[in-house]
């Protein structure tokens, strides 16, 4: 059985949300005070998750699993469920998107329960606009766990970087020269209307555009194809005559639905057929209720059959999801 959808495309890459909490507060995601946080027996447990997990990869055809959050570092279980995921046959890829407090010392353990790669979320080098930004004093949390990762060998280490207008275009340039120098693989990303607060201005945007115009104004760009980009959703330059290489991630302004092989697993076990979707379906439930294995697959390819041509942000009708980007898994 495959995860296959109305318009052609094939989940093949789940993404799972092990928690909806975060330690920092990025404005572009969620306001200072925190959010009203998912009651702990809401969440999935682990053994519910990797029962998920193993139904996906198993039945489904996933081939990748990445664990989001919130802060996926948060979870103590982690580990546990990252070795219960590369145990499986076939085994799926693995990778954590994480804003990387806490990796400098969890690497290490994560390497070893089978953990392939991580992407890091890093919008500043300065630290009094690290502040500002994420409301938290702590981007040396975040540069020791870039490095470990990369000691670890959780590579190819990718970094993400959200730009805001007046705040941080001033760090496209910085970010790319250390990330280069450190072999990481930045990634700019258009900021997306899935912030708590619903403060998204279209206006307010920096497109793919302008970041390509603002880095092309200090190096020498060239594109790379889409072959080798694979379904990643960064369109890849080549930096200076490569190898290093920058990603620009224009989910708005160049939306990659048409390509799109992923789906979604809430914190508390609701299937998301889309980051946007307008639906949800709860696997919890069944879960809960007793259901085999067969009828959460059924359900789960259900929900996928359903998913929408493209996330709609251009249309004049266009909703933003009811919840927010930490609670729905980035
Ligand atoms: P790889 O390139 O495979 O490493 O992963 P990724 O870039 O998909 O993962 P990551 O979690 O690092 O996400 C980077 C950015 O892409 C974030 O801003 C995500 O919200 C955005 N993104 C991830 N998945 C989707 C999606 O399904 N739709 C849209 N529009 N954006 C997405
Ligand atoms: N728009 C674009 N990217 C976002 N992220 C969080 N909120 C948004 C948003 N509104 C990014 C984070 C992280 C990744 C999971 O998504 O920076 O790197
Ligand atoms: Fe936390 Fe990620 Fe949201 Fe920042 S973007 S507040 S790191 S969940």
């Amino acid at each position: 059985m495959r995860l296959a959808d109305s318009h052609g495309r094939v989940a093949t890459d789940l993404r799972v949300s092990l928690t909806d909490r975060c330690n920092l507060r990025c404005s572009y995601c969620m306001p200072p005070e925190g959010l009203d946080w998912l009651p702990r027996p809401e969440l999935l447990t682990d053994d519910e998750v990797n029962r998920l997990v193993r139904v996906g990869v198993t039945r489904l055809g996933i081939t990748e699993v990445r664990f989001t959050g919130g802060e996926p570092l948060l979870r103590r279980g982690l580990p546990g469920i990252i070795a219960a995921a590369t145990a499986l046959d076939p085994r799926p890829r693995t990778a954590l998107t994480t804003n990387g407090i806490g990796l400098a010392r969890l690497a290490g353990p994560l390497a070893e329960a089978g953990l392939d790669r991580v992407n890091v979320s890093l919008d500043t080098l300065r630290p009094d606009v690290f502040k500002r930004l994420a409301h938290r004093d702590r981007l040396d949390d975040v540069l020791a766990g870039l490095a470990a990762a990369e000691a670890a060998g959780l590579t190819p280490v990718k970094v993400n970087a959200v730009l805001m207008r007046g705040v941080n275009e001033a760090d496209a340039a910085p970010l790319l020269d250390y990330c280069v120098e450190r072999g990481y693989q930045l990634r700019f990303i258009e900021q997306m209307p899935l912030d708590a607060q619903h403060g998204w201005r279209r206006e307010d945007m920096i497109t793919a555009a302008e970041i390509l115009d603002l880095l092309a104004a200090r190096h020498d760009l060239a594109a790379v194809g889409a072959d080798e980009r694979g379904s990643a959703p960064a369109e890849l330059f080549t930096v200076d005559g490569g190898p290093a290489t920058v990603g620009v991630i224009g989910s708005v302004t160049r939306p990659f639905c048409g390509d799109c092989d992923r789906v979604r697993i809430t914190a508390d076990g609701q299937v998301r057929n889309c980051l946007f979707a307008r639906e949800e379906s709860d696997l919890r439930a069944l879960l809960r209720g007793g259901a085999d294995d067969d009828d959460i697959a059924l359900a789960w390819r259900a929900s996928v059959a359903r998913k929408l041509p493209g996330h709609g942000i251009d249309d004049p009708s266009f909703l933003q999801p009811a919840r927010p980007m930490s609670a729905i898994g980035g």
